[in-house]
């Protein structure tokens, strides 16, 4: 009992103050530090975008240049942690060894793990953020049966990413730049936004001061769901699903009948209720990756024809509903040929970034508490306790 605001979902509960990113849901405007997504994603580096939220400015040429020398240092991981993989099935779904992989590393950087002081926790946010590409290609190798790639420095951050991933030791790999400009705006494009499930889950998680890999594993458990980042894997199955135009009403049918569960992927959103500025710009970046690897994948225009009835229709219209980040990155991740179990695990390597830059912020708020939500209490009222054989 007690007089409480009831909000399930949080649809109007500000949990925290924060001065990261800022949404204008009606107006489709994303900035993080007042840089707008569209200038970041197209001018920027996912690594300039880390430093911009973590530190709270753009860097300069040297800040970036030792930024990048700090992430590149802690690229590698405990050898031990490479016998933690084998203990999983080769079947398992990457984000389920991500969970535990991440989890733990808590149980290997005991120097990284006192919160109160701000050198440890900024050693342990580089860490996650070096660590996460090298753990999500291990995943992948460890799936197809390939040995672990070990990182090499001399490479970007998505570069380095992209030869752990697809390289293997018999033969020589050479970087395409095309795929890893495009790879590194699919980054920033994810690093942050604002206080969505998985982050307000690190927030919850660190609030009670408990480790920082473990906190950012919690973070990485909420993700997986497909109404969050599972949307990306589950919008592309949905595409391939529908597999040509003509199919789309009936899906577009089924998505409009209200005793029918299925949903469009890709679709809709908490915040945004005119378009996701990231739409626009991975919808560009779809083009210009098929485009420049002269490949095509029917599944495109499946999705341009998709979005274009659900703009028209409506049901789309009336409840506000237009593509998010998630409803073309995968053609584009597809095209790269990461296969679909993948996709969130890049999802949570680049929301890393906006994870860790949370948890700091919060544990340096002054106003920090333990979060504790209330409730409204819906159960019996007190009674008596009736022994089991006069039940
Ligand atoms: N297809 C069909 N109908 C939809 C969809 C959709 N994708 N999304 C929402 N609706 C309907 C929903 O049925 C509801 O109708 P009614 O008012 O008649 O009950 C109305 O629109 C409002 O939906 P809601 O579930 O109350 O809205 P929400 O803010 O709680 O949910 C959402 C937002 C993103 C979870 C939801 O739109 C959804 O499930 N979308 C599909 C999954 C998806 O693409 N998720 C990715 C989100 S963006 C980035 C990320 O986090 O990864």
């Amino acid at each position: 009992t007690g007089m409480f605001t009831y909000d399930p979902g949080f649809t109007s509960t500000a949990s925290c103050d924060s001065a990261l990113t800022f949404i204008d849901g009606d107006e489709g405007v994303l900035l993080h530090r007042g840089y707008s997504i569209e200038e970041l994603s197209e001018e920027s580096s996912f690594m300039e975008v880390a430093y911009l939220l973590l530190r709270g400015e753009l860097p300069s040429k040297d800040q970036l240049s030792d930024f990048e020398g700090t992430i590149t240092r802690h690229t590698m991981v405990h050898e031990q942690l490479s016998t933690f993989y084998r203990g999983f099935r080769r079947d398992a779904h990457p984000m389920a060894i991500m969970c535990g992989v991440v989890g733990a590393l808590s149980a290997f950087y005991h120097d990284s793990t006192d919160i109160t002081d701000p050198k440890q926790r900024m050693i342990a946010s580089h860490r996650l953020i070096a660590k996460m590409p090298t753990l999500a290609a291990m995943a992948y190798k460890y799936s197809v049966g390939q040995p672990f790639i070990y990182p090499r420095n001399d490479l970007s951050y998505t570069g380095n990413f992209l030869r752990m991933t697809f390289s293997v030791p018999a033969e020589e790999y050479e970087v395409n730049p095309i795929i890893e400009k495009a790879l590194d705006r699919i980054f920033i494009l994810h690093a942050d936004h604002e206080q969505n499930a998985s982050t307000s889950t690190v927030r919850l998680a660190g609030s009670s001061g408990a480790n920082p890999f473990a906190c950012i594993a919690a973070g990485i458990a909420c993700l997986w769901g497909p109404a969050h980042g599972g949307a990306n894997e589950a919008a592309l199955n949905m595409l391939r699903e529908i597999g040509t135009p003509d199919r789309i009403p009936s899906y577009i049918a089924r998505a409009k009948n209200k005793d029918d569960p299925f949903r469009l992927m890709g679709f809709g959103h908490r915040v945004y209720k005119n378009y996701d500025p990231r739409a626009t710009v991975m919808q560009k970046t779809v083009r210009e990756v098929l485009t420049a690897l002269n490949v095509s994948d029917p599944v495109f225009d499946v999705a341009l024809q998709l979005e274009e009835m659900a703009l028209h229709d409506d049901y789309f219209i009336e409840k506000k509903l237009f593509p998010n980040v998630d409803f073309y990155s995968g053609i584009i991740l597809s095209a790269i040929g990461f296969p679909t179990d993948m996709f969130t695990v890049l999802f949570a390597l680049a929301r890393t970034v906006g994870w860790v830059a949370h948890w700091n912020e919060m544990i340096s708020d002054p106003a920090q508490k333990i979060g504790r939500p209330r409730q409204l209490y819906t159960g019996p009222a007190q009674r008596p306790y009736v022994p089991v054989e006069k039940r």
